[in-house]
């Protein structure tokens, strides 16, 4: 299979847990899009959805499901999104695509956060993807100095902005073998808004594409 069939394998899984739920969450990147597609399929059964980015709110809009603002929300059964790592205790690496800030919002408010994955993301040690950091602007200099005492190797996404105005580092040669200390220690330098380590708030269920089958690790 190539990786687009195994995505879409995925994401077909995915379908199976948001059937006849009202109100879903919706995460970003290339394994969704084909969730997104299939939700087509299904949008009668669906009042709305809340979105992590522009780019998920054009591609919903398109097939005619409604965007909801989280904050008329009061609660949100199944959030499905991909990832960039996944370990074997389903913490992760997400923010590729630079949504990471919305995504993890999302997560958060979301009963079930289902991850969706071809085998290619998954590692023993989350750190071999570049940790993506959104950082408040003036302060990318200072955060990308504390991420080099930490071991990392900053490197600016050049003329990236996030929907929220933000630039984003991806931290190279991380190794990170305690992904919740690691996550807390990143929060907690001031200018930065998020970082793309999912570990506090990490999937329930992974589902992962794997030669014609998908493994569910939940
Ligand atoms: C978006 O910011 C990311 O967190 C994506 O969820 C992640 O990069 C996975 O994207 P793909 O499905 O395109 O690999």
């Amino acid at each position: 299979m190539t990786q687009d069939e195994l995505k879409k394998q995925v994401a077909a899984a995915a379908i199976e847990y948001v059937k006849g739920l009202p109100i879903i969450g919706v995460g970003t990147g290339s394994t969704v899009n084909f969730f997104i597609e299939m939700l087509a399929d299904i949008k009668g059964d669906i009042e709305g959805a809340l979105s992590s980015s522009e780019a998920t709110t054009q591609r919903l809009k398109n097939i005619g499901i409604p965007v909801l603002d989280l904050n008329s929300v009061d609660s949100v059964e199944v959030y499905v999104d991909g990832a960039d790592e996944v370990d074997p205790n389903k913490k992760l690496v997400k923010g590729g695509g630079g949504a990471l800030t919305r995504e993890k919002i999302i997560a958060a408010a979301s009963k079930k956060f289902v991850c969706i994955v071809d085998e290619s993301k998954c590692v023993d040690v989350l750190g071999k993807f570049p940790l993506p950091v959104e950082v408040i602007p003036m302060a990318r200099g200072y955060v990308a100095r504390e991420m080099e005492k930490l071991g990392g190797r900053p490197v600016w996404r050049e003329d990236y902005f996030t929907d929220n105005g933000n630039e984003i580092l991806d931290v190279h040669d991380m190794q990170i073998t305690d992904p919740m200390e690691m996550e807390r220690i990143i929060n907690d330098i001031t200018g930065v808004v998020t970082n793309g380590l999912f570990a506090h708030r990490d999937a329930d269920v992974v589902l992962i594409g794997k030669g014609d089958t998908v493994e569910t690790v939940a």
